[in-house]
């Protein structure tokens, strides 16, 4: 990989940070074959919950001296930072999080704490990122035009902190193209389209749907479909805003709505993977004032940016017995550990809850969820 004088010079520095993140970044761009590294506008971390990296990650990121160079924001930790004690947070672990989080912060990484870091600062069309969060970079770039490969937590954190990634995968034009035509037909549940198809496609699939799904439906897409697989952008016909770049793919597929059942006795439902949205709290409180109280333990996850600009809509949703917790989620919170069984309306909270907390997982859309929460379905 072609290296300019300054990043040779960033590559032998004495300041062992600055040359541990460029070997990243050099290592990354060799396997990949990057012809270079290009300048990024920010950066976004993930895998910061103490129960995720444990000790090991928290010493090697406090080994880590000196300043990001762009905008840098960090994903959920695992806990509430103020109710943690409401989640059943151990003290402990309270504390070696938030040493986690203090280690970021030195670094001049803003604690925003939310896998929708796009609520709070969106990308411009064009724009390459560093992006960890696969959730989060199949938004970036399906629906905003940004541009970002899935990072680890490391190379993102590297990118953070020289400024730069290497050219390759999703920054470069040909690489976007979409490979397979897939005609969804009828009104699906985006979450579970993008659980199964994950699995079975491979590239970047091209979307032609009977029902134009919302916003926040593609968030769910998304989501899904990079957790279940290596997706890490698709385009939507007359949609998003790269769909015309490109000649539509030969290969085609056809999906229908499935009969997929996930049930189970659930003493926890949770919503809110990703975080929720201003507009889903708002629907969700409306839903939710016919009802009394819920009858089963109801989480939802939303960001803090989101949290405060709905703070009036919140305390509809609470007094209804539903917490709402920030900072965190039912995927990288140990809190959930304590469950046995979760309902979730989130394809991408199906494929991690088994694999990372444990736990059986039912799955249903997000108004089921709630039915179910106060005993009604
Ligand atoms: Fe976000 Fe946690 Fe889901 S980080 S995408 S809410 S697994």
């Amino acid at each position: 990989m072609y290296l300019t004088k300054d990043e040779e010079k960033l590559l032998e520095s004495d300041d062992p940070t600055l040359a541990k993140c460029m070997e990243i970044l050099v290592a990354l761009g060799e396997i990949f074959e990057a012809e270079r590294l290009i300048p990024i506008s920010s950066a976004h971390i993930s895998g910061i919950s103490y129960a995720n990296i444990g000790e090991e990650g928290l010493e090697w990121i406090k080994g880590l001296k000196g300043k990001v160079r762009v905008k840098t924001t960090l994903n959920p930790a695992g806990m509430d930072l103020e109710r943690w004690k409401d989640m059943g947070i151990r003290e402990e672990f309270f504390r070696k999080q938030m040493e986690v989080i203090s280690a970021l912060k030195s670094l001049g990484v803003d604690p925003v704490l939310t896998c929708t870091p796009y609520y709070i600062q969106k990308p411009s069309f064009g724009e390459h990122l560093a992006w960890a969060e696969s959730s989060a970079v199949v938004y970036a770039n399906s629906i905003l035009g940004a541009r970002t490969n899935r990072e680890s937590g490391i190379s993102a954190l590297a990118s953070a902190i020289i400024g730069k990634t290497p050219y390759y995968g999703l920054h470069v034009d040909e690489n976007r193209s979409p490979t397979v035509l897939v005609r969804v037909k009828g009104k699906v549940n985006t979450s579970l389209l993008g659980y199964v198809l994950g699995k079975e496609l491979e590239g970047i699939p091209m979307f032609d749907f009977d029902v134009t799904p919302s916003e926040d439906e593609l968030k769910h897409l998304g989501a899904s479909l990079a957790s279940t697989g290596g997706v890490g952008m698709f385009h939507v016909v007359g949609v998003t805003p790269e769909w015309n770049r490109y000649e539509v793919p030969s290969e085609r597929l056809v999906f229908e709505p499935s009969d997929l059942k996930f049930d189970c006795e659930p003493d926890l439902v949770a919503i809110g993977c990703p975080h929720l949205s201003s507009r889903e709290l708002r629907v969700i409180a409306e839903f939710v004032d016919r009802f009394d109280r819920v009858k089963i333990e109801t989480w939802l996850f939303t960001s803090r940016k989101v949290y405060e600009e709905c703070v009036d809509i919140i305390k509809k949703i609470e007094c209804k017995g539903i917490k709402v917790f920030r900072d965190t989620c039912m995927v990288v919170s140990p809190a959930t550990e304590r469950f046995d069984c979760v309902l979730t309306d989130s394809g991408k909270a199906l494929t991690y809850l088994p694999k990372l907390r444990k736990v059986c997982v039912g799955f249903a859309d997000t108004f089921t969820c709630l039915r179910r929460a106060f005993g009604e379905a």
